[in-house]
C-alpha cells in the first residue's frame, strides 16, 4: 500500500509566501513522488476556532483551493478538498477527545498563544484544535505531514492519540511525522516572529504584484545602530535572501561585514526574485478564476474521494469503541 500524506492550511485568506514555502512546496514535492498517495485540504473547520467573518470564510475556503491549484497541486495526482465537506473529521475528533485530558490541551504553547491573542475567545473549539487536526491526519491513516515547524506540538498530540487509540481500542493508526521543507520557517517582514496572516504587515500574498512585493520588502525595518548586533529586520532580510537569492548571499554577507551593504539594493534583489517565483502562479490563477465550473468540479470530486476513505475509518473506530 502507498504511504499516505495529508496536509492542510487554514482558510484565513489568500495564501502567503510563508504558507507557500512552509507547506505548499512540501505538498508539491510529495505529490510528484509516486510512492505517496497525497491528500490536501483547506482547514475551514479550524478557521472557526478563532473569531472570523462568515462571508469571508465562505470566500476564503474556495480561494485557498484556487491558490493550491495555481501553485501546482493537481487533482489527477492528489485528493484536493475542503475539510468541512467531509463531516467525518468532526465526528472522529469527538471520539478522539475521549482519550485526551483537558490539562494536556491547555498546556500547548499554540493554545496559550491564541488565548493571549484573543482573550475573549478561549472556546472549546480552540482547545480542541489539535484534536481536530489529529483527526484530519489519522482519518486517512497518513504517516507524513508536510507543515511548518510551528505545528510540531500538534503532531505530538496526533502521535499520542494514535498510541492511545491503538492501545485502548486496538486500532491501527500510524504515528504521523512531519515532512520538513527548506522554507519551514519564514520570518515576518516586520522582523519579529514568523510570517502569518494574523499580523498585518507581516506577509506577502501569492497574489501580490511586483510593485506591492517591492514596497513590502522595502518596508522591512533594517535600520541598525552602529556597532550593534544585527537588527531583527536585518536577520529577517538575510533569511529571505537565503530562500530567494542564495547565490548572492556570500556577497551580501561580505558587504555587510565590511559595512558597505546597501540594504535598499539587497531588498530590491530579494523582491524581484520573489516576484519572479510568483509570476507563473499568478498567471495560472488568472485562468482558474475564469473557470469556476472546473474549480467546483475539483471541490466536489475531492470531497467524494476523501469521504470514501474517511467514512471507513470512522466506521471502524465506532465499531471498536462499542458504538457500531
Ligand atoms: N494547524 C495547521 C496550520 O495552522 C493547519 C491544519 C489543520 C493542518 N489540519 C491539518 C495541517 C492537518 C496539517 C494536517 O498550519
Amino acid at each position: 500500500m502507498k504511504k499516505r500524506v495529508l496536509s492542510g492550511i487554514r482558510a484565513t485568506g489568500r495564501l502567503h509566501v510563508g504558507n507557500y514555502l512552509g507547506a505548499v512546496k512540501g505538498m508539491l514535492e510529495l505529490q510528484d513522488d509516486p510512492i505517496y498517495e497525497t491528500l490536501y485540504m483547506v482547514a475551514d473547520l479550524h478557521t472557526i476556532t478563532t473569531p472570523y467573518n462568515v462571508d469571508e470564510l465562505r470566500t476564503n475556503r474556495n480561494e485557498v483551493i484556487i491558490d493550491y491549484l495555481a501553485a501546482g497541486l493537481d487533482p489527477s495526482k492528489s485528493v484536493i478538498f475542503r475539510q468541512a465537506d467531509v463531516r467525518e473529521h468532526a465526528e472522529l475528533a469527538f471520539y478522539f477527545s475521549s482519550v485526551m485530558s483537558i490539562a494536556r490541551m491547555q498546556h500547548l504553547p499554540t493554545f496559550k498563544d491564541k488565548v493571549k491573542q484573543y482573550p475573549q475567545h478561549s472556546t472549546m473549539a480552540l482547545l480542541n484544535y489539535p484534536i481536530l487536526m489529529s483527526a484530519d491526519i489519522l482519518i486517512y491513516k497518513a504517516g507524513l505531514v508536510p507543515v511548518g515547524i510551528d505545528q510540531e506540538p500538534h503532531l505530538e498530540v496526533a502521535r499520542e492519540i494514535a498510541r492511545k487509540m491503538n492501545e485502548q481500542y486496538g486500532t491501527d493508526f500510524p504515528e504521523p511525522k512531519r515532512f520538513a521543507t527548506k522554507g519551514e520557517y519564514v520570518p515576518s517582514l516586520k522582523g519579529e516572529g514568523k510570517m502569518g496572516k494574523s499580523v498585518e504587515g507581516s506577509f506577502i500574498n501569492l497574489t501580490d504584484s511586483p510593485d506591492v512585493v517591492q514596497k513590502k520588502v522595502r518596508s522591512m525595518p533594517t535600520a541598525t545602530e552602529a556597532g550593534g548586533e544585527m537588527a531583527p529586520g536585518v536577520k529577517a532580510l538575510f533569511a529571505f535572501g537565503n530562500l530567494f537569492v542564495p547565490d548572492s548571499m556570500e556577497d551580501f554577507h561580505q558587504q555587510y561585514d565590511a559595512g558597505t551593504l546597501k540594504f535598499s539594493e539587497m531588498k530590491d534583489a530579494v523582491a524581484s526574485a520573489i516576484s519572479a517565483e510568483l509570476r507563473p502562479l499568478q498567471e495560472k490563477r488568472a485562468d482558474l478564476e475564469k473557470d469556476t465550473a472546473y474549480v467546483d468540479r475539483v471541490i466536489k470530486e475531492g470531497a467524494d474521494r476523501a469521504r470514501e476513505i474517511a467514512s471507513k475509518t470512522v466506521d471502524e473506530v465506532k465499531q471498536k469503541m462499542g458504538l457500531g
